[in-house]
């Protein structure tokens, strides 16, 4: 019996080390320890020996359970270690490939502008107000100042929605509006940013829509210097510290007196360029104190109130600084152009 149980060992040590996969190992298992196995047979017919040879079969037949059963567990350790390694290989993630970075988008030019004028003026102790892209005529036009017959008030030159409701065609509607909805009149500065729209043909330097920053300031001893200070100010951080502005005469209806300021060239240092058009100035926004009947339409007494009020540009600002010399890039999101800005924020 001894040697059958040896041979029976043997055998399916054997068949073990040739299982490829956990079903052979689970066959080689019932094949040599199962019920119908000859293992079992031939421990069934124990009970005819001494108690002597009982004794050592019975030793035997344990070491051969066990060395079978350890073999079995060994190998089927190994083969799932294998099936193991072989799925990690296949599924195997390559680190190095690049990954779905994202690049986070840029400020806008034109924000980057608005921004820089808005930081200047609150830091100068400016309201910064919104209003509404659509207007009234009276908000638009007739509070400021601004006849019947005149040309802006045509729609040739602006977006009529009805008879009397319009895109607005400047921020200066915003004066209107801070001014008469003031319940109890007193001394203001504000800045108004905004989108704007007149009739233009598109083109390099004309666009329908645009942007600029309203400026207004009223209080009691409001004079042209104060003005002029402000936009020098203006000027110097827009445009460098060493820049001078000068102010031409001009005409609104809503100021008088009415000026054009121009800003020293920061390209040229005064000699004439290109960009100054040779003469050393940069036309770069409208500008004078309040004309009493806009003081008075609003409800503010003109006896004893003045006021400046100025109109920038945003996109001849930022054409101007970032040297742009088509306007549509502004409008049409070309990614190419629009990275060129901010970059160190990427
Ligand atoms: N509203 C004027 C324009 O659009 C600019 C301006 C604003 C002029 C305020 C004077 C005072 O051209």
């Amino acid at each position: 019996m001894i040697e059958k149980l040896n041979k029976i060992k043997e055998e399916a040590l054997d068949e073990i080390t040739k299982c490829m996969d956990e079903a052979s190992i689970n066959n080689a298992r019932s094949k040599y320890l199962g019920k119908k196995s000859e293992f079992t047979q031939v421990m069934s017919e124990m009970g005819s020996l001494s108690n002597d040879e009982k004794k050592e079969v019975g030793k035997v037949s344990n070491e051969v359970r066990e060395a079978i059963n350890n073999a079995l567990d060994n190998k089927l350790k190994e083969i799932k270690l294998e099936e193991l390694n072989k799925r990690l290989e296949k599924d195997k993630i390559d680190i190095t490939l690049p990954s779905n970075k994202r690049v986070p988008g840029t400020k806008h030019p034109l924000t980057i502008v608005r921004e820089e004028i808005e930081d200047l003026f609150i830091s100068m102790g400016y309201d910064v107000v919104d209003g509404p892209e659509v207007d009234s005529d009276e908000n638009c036009f007739e509070k400021l100042n601004l006849p019947r017959s005149h040309p802006a008030r045509d729609a040739q030159d602006s977006f009529y929605i009805t008879d009397d409701m319009l895109l607005r065609p400047h921020t200066s509607s915003m004066q209107v509006r801070y001014m008469t909805s003031m319940e109890e009149k007193h001394p203001f500065k504000m800045i108004c940013p905004g989108k704007t729209y007149r009739r233009d043909d598109d083109d390099a330097t004309h666009s329908h829509e645009f942007s600029q920053v309203e400026g207004l300031v009223v209080g009691e001893n409001i004079s042209l210097s104060d003005l002029k200070g402000t936009l020098e100010t203006l000027a110097r951080r827009l445009f460098g510290r060493d820049r001078e502005i000068r102010f031409r005469a001009s005409y609104f209806p809503f100021t008088e007196p009415s000026y054009e300021v121009d800003v020293s060239c920061f390209n040229c240092g005064q000699k004439g360029c290109g960009i100054c058009k040779g003469t050393g100035w940069i036309e770069i926004l409208g500008c004078g104190m309040v004309h009493p009947n806009v003081l008075e339409n609003c409800g503010f007494d003109h006896t004893k109130y003045q006021g400046f009020a100025f109109g920038v540009g945003i996109e001849r600002v930022a054409s101007l600084k970032y040297g742009v010399t088509n306007m549509r890039d502004y409008f049409t999101n070309d990614y190419r152009f629009l990275h060129n800005f901010n970059r160190k924020e990427m």
